[in-house]
């Protein structure tokens, strides 16, 4: 937060905390914050070091914390600042255990001479650290982190000695960034530079929104460029965050940096210079940055989005909202059809590049967790309508093997965040090789929307719980959508596209009815409440779902679950089956249905405890033969039946989780968006 207008201390801190209540979902086991000691300290003079409170926990306490040493220190909250650049941050550890210590902002020196919040991950920070270390600095944290603030106190030092006393922020970060490896968003806050605020990005997510403080009709008119950023002579607030989410109550208007911009933050104007690797400096003058040019663009979100409404959490709200959100990622994409025009969907981003995708040797989808779950239920049905062999690639093992990408390959990146580190990497392996990288993401301006060629985004709107569910039932209706695009031309499946297109009209309908069985879910968790283990048993369509209802379980109930493909059941599952382990077995009208029949029966035979998902009207049929719970599900094409039965295991999981007394939003250990390896 940078501004340039009369604002109070705890205005200033209430601004950064409930930007991190905001992001707090993306990482919640320790969080900091840094602000000025007084008001006047920029302007000349010996400048007191800036204040930093750092804790380890949610936000709550380092917000108790903050106010309670505040109180015990005298500092007054009411104090008004002209000016005043502030940072903070919350922590999902990567090197170090959440602490107070290992928390950000992370300093160069006791004095607080340069100030750190980092989101990714340093990679030579070992080697940095050794450097440091010989020349004299003392660590104190186990972060990579660290080595930052330590690295631009040495540079700025430096140039002092050299005889550089103008050296600016900006410089010393662009020469920070030389030696830096790795992902990051960076903001640098620094004792030196008290009114302003730099920033810097390589591969982590990071963006600039805008406020402007009077007359807000006429200055988004005017407000096209970025730079200078006071053309209009508006007061401004100046926000930076890796999230749209904690921006959008303060502004629309926002900037997506790019990788190797430079953004420099002073008394509530902007600019933004890029990086240039080659510019060398000379005669210990560090190089000074040509600054470039951006448009702002306007956020597609509103407040109401990222509250929870009526709702108690986060992932509640979010299964419930499914009919909505279905409905949000087709909208303007299915195409009627009339007298004359065929029924079909229009996919903008996609467009210009479906000849080449159908004339692929091979369509690989690669993502992770439910971005995967979600490809693999769409799988056979982009292979039915495409007539091309579709490969499913978790991204982590594809880099590991470097398997083999080809020129003729589409490779299909499926993140609901669009920057999660392990696909980005798998992105840049397929771009190496020059496959045709499609991307499926929810969030615009994301680094997978950006770096693939093409794509869909899956507008289900923002995501918060950290389990995903309904990103999960729109990245399926987008790969549907994707498949019935590929096989437009084909005339044999003109019927079967239609019947889908069809299905996908009714589908938000259909969610609204089996979200119904809300209660019947608590009923069931209730039952199985203090179990320690869940089988789920599914095939074809619904062999993803399986998976997807038994991570959902695992992840945000905290009991061990596992997805089993049905066919496989006698390789090894049927081992565990006895009267006491619940076991899940999906088995609704499709292709697979007497198959999953007779799984059923060998479960009855070894008096499994049977909990059958069935196709409304089936209950009496399925179960013969023993006895078993049913969850009846409402009927859809085969291919859209995954998304409606996901969400019974979605209400479980969730009931499940608030019943056994666990964090359903922040599950133990897990972090929404993975943007580090
Ligand atoms: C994390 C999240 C999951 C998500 C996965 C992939 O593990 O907790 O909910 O499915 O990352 O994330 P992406 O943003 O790429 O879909």
């Amino acid at each position: 937060l940078n501004f340039h207008v009369a604002r109070e201390r705890g205005y200033i801190l209430e601004v950064l905390f409930g930007g991190l209540r905001r992001l707090e979902y993306r990482g919640y086991d320790s969080a900091g914050v840094s602000i000025d000691s007084s008001p006047g300290s920029w302007n000349g003079g010996a400048t007191p070091p800036p204040l930093v409170f750092r804790q380890e926990g949610k936000i709550a306490s380092l917000v108790k914390s903050v106010y309670e040493e505040a109180a015990a220190s005298d500092l007054n909250l009411k104090e008004s600042f002209s000016t005043h650049a502030g940072i903070a941050h919350t922590r999902w550890a990567t090197h170090g255990v959440p602490s107070p210590r290992n928390s950000h902002p992370q300093a160069s020196d006791s004095g607080n001479e340069f100030l750190v919040v980092h989101n990714g991950v340093i990679t030579n920070y070992e080697v940095l650290k050794e450097t440091l270390l010989r020349h004299g600095f003392k660590f104190e944290s186990e972060t990579d982190t660290e080595v930052i603030p330590k690295l631009a106190k040495f540079i700025f030092d430096k140039a002092y000695e050299e005889g550089d006393k103008n050296v600016t922020f900006s410089q010393v970060v662009l020469e920070v960034m030389r030696h830096l490896e790795g992902a990051y968003a960076l903001i640098f806050k620094s004792r030196h530079y008290p009114n302003e605020l730099v920033a810097c990005k390589r591969g982590s997510p990071l963006l600039l929104g805008v406020k402007e403080l009077e007359d807000e009709k006429s200055a988004a008119a005017s407000f096209t460029e970025l730079k200078p950023l006071t053309s209009n002579g508006h007061p401004k607030e100046l926000f930076l965050s890796s999230d749209a989410g904690a921006l959008v109550e303060h502004t629309k208007k926002v900037l997506v940096i790019e990788d190797g911009e430079v953004v420099h933050l002073k008394g509530g104007s902007a600019s933004i210079f890029k990086f240039d690797r080659t510019a060398c400096n000379s005669g210990g003058t560090l190089s000074r940055p040509a600054s470039v040019e951006r448009a702002l663009s306007v956020l597609e979100m509103e407040v109401e989005q990222i509250n929870k409404g009526k709702y108690e959490h986060y992932m509640q709200k979010e299964i419930h909202e499914q009919p909505e959100s279905l409905t949000t990622t087709m909208r303007g994409r299915l195409l009627l059809g009339g007298t004359s025009k065929a029924k079909g969907v229009l996919l903008g981003g996609l467009k210009d590049h479906l000849k080449k995708i159908r004339r692929s040797r091979r369509i690989v989808f690669i993502g992770c967790g439910t971005s995967y779950n979600a490809a693999l239920a769409a799988r056979s049905l982009v292979e039915e309508l495409s007539g091309i062999p579709v490969t499913m690639e978790i991204a982590s093992d594809l880099v590991d093997r470097q398997g083999p990408i080809y020129r003729e390959d589409t490779v299909v990146f499926v993140s609901q965040s669009g920057e999660t580190a392990d696909t980005l990497q798998a992105l840049d392996y397929a771009l190496e090789n020059d496959a045709l990288c499609v991307g499926i993401t929810n969030t615009v301006g994301s680094a997978i929307a950006r770096r693939t060629h093409c794509g869909v985004h899956i507008n289900a709107g923002c995501e918060i719980g950290v389990a995903s569910t309904k990103a999960y039932t729109s990245q399926i209706v987008v790969m549907v959508m994707l498949a019935l695009a590929i096989g437009d031309d084909t005339i044999s499946s003109k019927v079967r596209r239609e019947a889908i297109i069809d299905g996908l009209f009714d589908l938000p309908s259909k969610a609204k009815e089996v979200l119904k069985l809300d209660q019947e879910m608590e009923d069931l968790a209730q039952l199985l409440i203090a179990e320690q283990s869940l089988l789920v048993f599914g095939r074809g369509y619904n062999y993803a779902t399986a998976l997807e209802g038994a991570l959902k379980v695992k992840e945000v109930a905290l009991m061990h679950s596992e997805g089993i493909l049905a066919g496989e059941m006698k390789h090894g599952p049927l081992a565990l089956v006895d009267e006491t382990l619940p076991i899940v077995v999906i088995a609704t009208r499709d292709t697979c249905f007497s198959k999953q029949q007779s799984v059923i029966q060998q479960l009855h035979a070894r008096k499994g405890r049977l909990i059958v998902m069935c196709t409304e009207g089936d209950a009496e049929s399925v179960c013969a033969g023993g006895s078993c719970r049913v969850i009846e599900v409402p009927q859809v094409e085969d291919c859209l039946q995954p998304v409606i039965n996901v969400i019974p295991l979605q209400l479980l999981a969730y009931h499940l989780t608030v019943l056994r007394g666990y964090n359903v939003d922040q599950p133990r250990n897990l972090a929404k968006s993975v943007t580090t390896q």
